[in-house]
């Protein structure tokens, strides 16, 4: 990392950190969906595998979670049910693996609460995450799990 720099972002770079996300999206990344419409990508999610700390939240070993990972929709999409269209898609891949889907929230994304709080997600934690907001507050992390569905 001797010869590491730190700047602006320039047009230039776009490919290089699209390459970047790509390998970091998948290290852990267990499978993804994207909802579409025609070839017009409305919304995306993910899920990868657990860290320790959320599953300790949860109180079930990570080996029998999964984790939900990079949900959006776009905003002229929203309201439309993709989202839950989305999570479903994820919940029942997971549950034929006989995993349990958690995730983590920060304070700020009340849409993504409701969203969980109407799917009967149930919060099971809440702690500081270790970055700052882009408003400049230390992150609130809270912990949701996902009811328990047959395969
Ligand atoms: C959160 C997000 C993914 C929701 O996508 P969506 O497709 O609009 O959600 P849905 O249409 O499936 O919503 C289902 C239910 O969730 C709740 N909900 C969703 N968005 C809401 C909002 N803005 N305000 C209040 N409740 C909301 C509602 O109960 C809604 O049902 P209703 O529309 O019948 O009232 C979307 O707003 C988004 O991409 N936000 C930015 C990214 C983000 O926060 N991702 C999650 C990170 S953890």
């Amino acid at each position: 990392m001797a010869d590491l720099k730190i700047q602006p972002r320039r047009d230039e770079d776009m490919s290089a950190c699209v390459n970047a996300l790509s390998a970091v999206h998948h290290a852990g990344l267990l499978e993804a969906w994207v909802a579409l419409d025609g070839r017009e990508a409305l919304g995306h999610v993910a899920i990868t595998r657990t860290a320790p700390g959320l599953a300790r939240g949860t109180g079930l070993p990570a080996g029998q979670l999964a984790s939900v990972a990079r949900l959006f929709v776009t905003p002229s999409a929203r309201r439309y049910g993709v989202a839950q269209a989305l999570l479903a898609a994820a919940e029942a891949a997971a549950a034929a693996c006989g995993l349990r889907l958690a995730l983590e929230v920060e304070d700020g994304g009340k849409a993504a609460i409701s969203l969980y709080e109407r799917s009967g997600w149930r919060h099971v934690g809440t702690a500081p995450g270790d970055w700052t907001t882009v408003d400049g507050r230390t992150a609130l992390m809270h912990a949701y799990l996902a009811p328990a569905r047959n395969p």
